[in-house]
């Protein structure tokens, strides 16, 4: 299976808040903007592996700042590893208000998808090759936090997870 870069992966989404996807405070709603984060992720991994593939599971979302009625909601998606099925996703969202020319960081999280043969079962996926400075540590660091997502979900004993327990654990 060919290799890709991480490029290869990139996803833009743009949209914009109107009022049915606001909350009583006239800013977006967290369940609208993880809609939207699931589907551009989920487009940067069918890219990365030319396959369906489906979540397996989303990491913690905290929202910084919350995006207004009116400005525009930006969702740059990209694959940091692909493992033997599963790809992780970063997201990073900004929202802009175009009437005052400003943009601002709303969030950042990252998502997991598993590529899917036919049958609905896992199939392997190509591997992931970092190209810049920012990419090769998005790649080192995704392995800890599958660690970590695999044992919160019950998937992963801690004791195996020796990478990660490097971080708190020194000889
Ligand atoms: C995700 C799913 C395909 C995993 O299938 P499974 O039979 O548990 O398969 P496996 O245990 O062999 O795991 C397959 C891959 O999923 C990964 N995975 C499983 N659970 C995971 C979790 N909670 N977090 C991150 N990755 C997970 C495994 O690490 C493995 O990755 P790898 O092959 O790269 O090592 C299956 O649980 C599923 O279909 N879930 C529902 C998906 C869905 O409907 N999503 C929309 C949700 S609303």
């Amino acid at each position: 299976m060919q290799t890709k870069n991480p490029d290869e992966t990139v996803i833009i989404m743009t949209e914009l808040v109107l009022p049915n996807d606001t909350n009583l405070y006239g800013n977006l709603m967290g369940g609208r903007l993880m809609y939207w984060m699931d589907i551009a992720a989920a487009l940067s991994a069918s890219k990365h592996c030319n396959a369906p593939v489906v979540t397996a599971s989303v990491d913690n979302i905290s929202f910084e700042s919350p995006i207004k009625l009116g400005n525009v909601v930006h969702i740059e998606a990209k694959v940091t590893r692909a493992f033997t099925t599963s790809m992780e996703i970063h997201l990073r969202v900004w929202g802009e208000d175009l009437t005052h020319q400003y943009r601002y960081k709303s969030n950042e999280a990252y998502y997991t998808f598993v590529a899917l043969d036919p049958n609905r079962k896992p199939r392997p996926v190509p591997q992931l090759v970092p190209v810049t400075e920012t990419e090769t540590k998005l790649f080192e660091g995704a392995l800890r936090r599958r660690q970590l997502r695999l044992i919160l979900g019950g998937k992963m004993k801690p004791d195996d997870a020796a990478e990660l327990k490097a971080l708190f654990v020194k000889d």
